[in-house]
């Protein structure tokens, strides 16, 4: 669409990196009505999928796991969408979920303050590739804050610093607290405003316009 193409010459004009849209990846349509979120947003909270496990490494690949995500996350779990905000790629890309615009369902009760970007795979033991590192460490967080998405003094969170979850992976976890941004709290210092965690393994529950 029009607006589809505007966002993405507006995001490659602002250095963003190419951001694969829903009907790109074969999205199903948003279920019900969605919320807008207050932007620009303080909080990117980064996930691992831990399902699908295996890194996608190709766009087949890696679209074909968003529509297992979003099917899963609508029809199992009963949300209107695919959770994540965005899912990045080994291949380095970035798919579509939720978006910039909408509250997405990734950390339970902090939905609306951050968006939660998901890499592909099960981080508990190894390391996403440096492409997928790289887009969520710098050119994500830089375009988000060129476009006024994303507050210049963001926190970066791992998942499990505000859920009880294991999620993103010890392996991608210990890195994340390396990076800038990122902020150490624990479940006990935040403002705590969804019922209780259920369970451990929250997160497993999970360049192209279309013209
Ligand atoms: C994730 O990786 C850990 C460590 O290698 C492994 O024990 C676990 O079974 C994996 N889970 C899945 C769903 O592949």
């Amino acid at each position: 669409s029009f607006s589809h193409c505007l966002f993405f010459c507006v995001a490659l004009l602002l250095g963003c990196p190419a951001i694969h849209p829903r009907c790109r990846w074969g999205a199903a349509p948003y279920q019900g009505r969605p919320t807008p979120l207050q932007l620009p947003l303080g909080f990117l909270y980064v996930h691992h999928t831990y399902v699908p496990a295996p890194p996608c490494t190709d766009f087949a690949r890696c679209a074909a796991n968003m529509r297992s995500m979003q099917r899963y996350h609508q029809d199992t779990r009963g949300w209107e969408d695919i959770g994540y905000s965005f899912v990045v790629g080994s291949d380095g890309y970035v798919y579509e979920g939720r978006g910039w615009h909408w509250v997405g369902a990734h950390t339970l009760g902090h939905n609306s303050r951050g968006f939660g970007v998901a890499i592909v795979g099960n981080y508990t033991a190894a390391l996403p590739t440096e492409a997928a590192l790289r887009t969520v460490r710098d050119t994500l967080p830089t375009c988000a804050v060129r476009a006024g998405f994303l507050r210049p003094d963001y926190a970066l969170l791992g998942h499990r610093q505000l859920v009880r979850t294991d999620c993103p992976g010890d392996a991608l976890f210990h890195l994340l607290r390396t990076w800038p941004h990122f902020t150490a709290v624990s479940l006990r210092s935040l403002p705590y405003h969804g019922p209780p965690p259920l369970s451990l393994h929250k997160c497993h529950k999970v360049p192209v316009p279309c013209l």
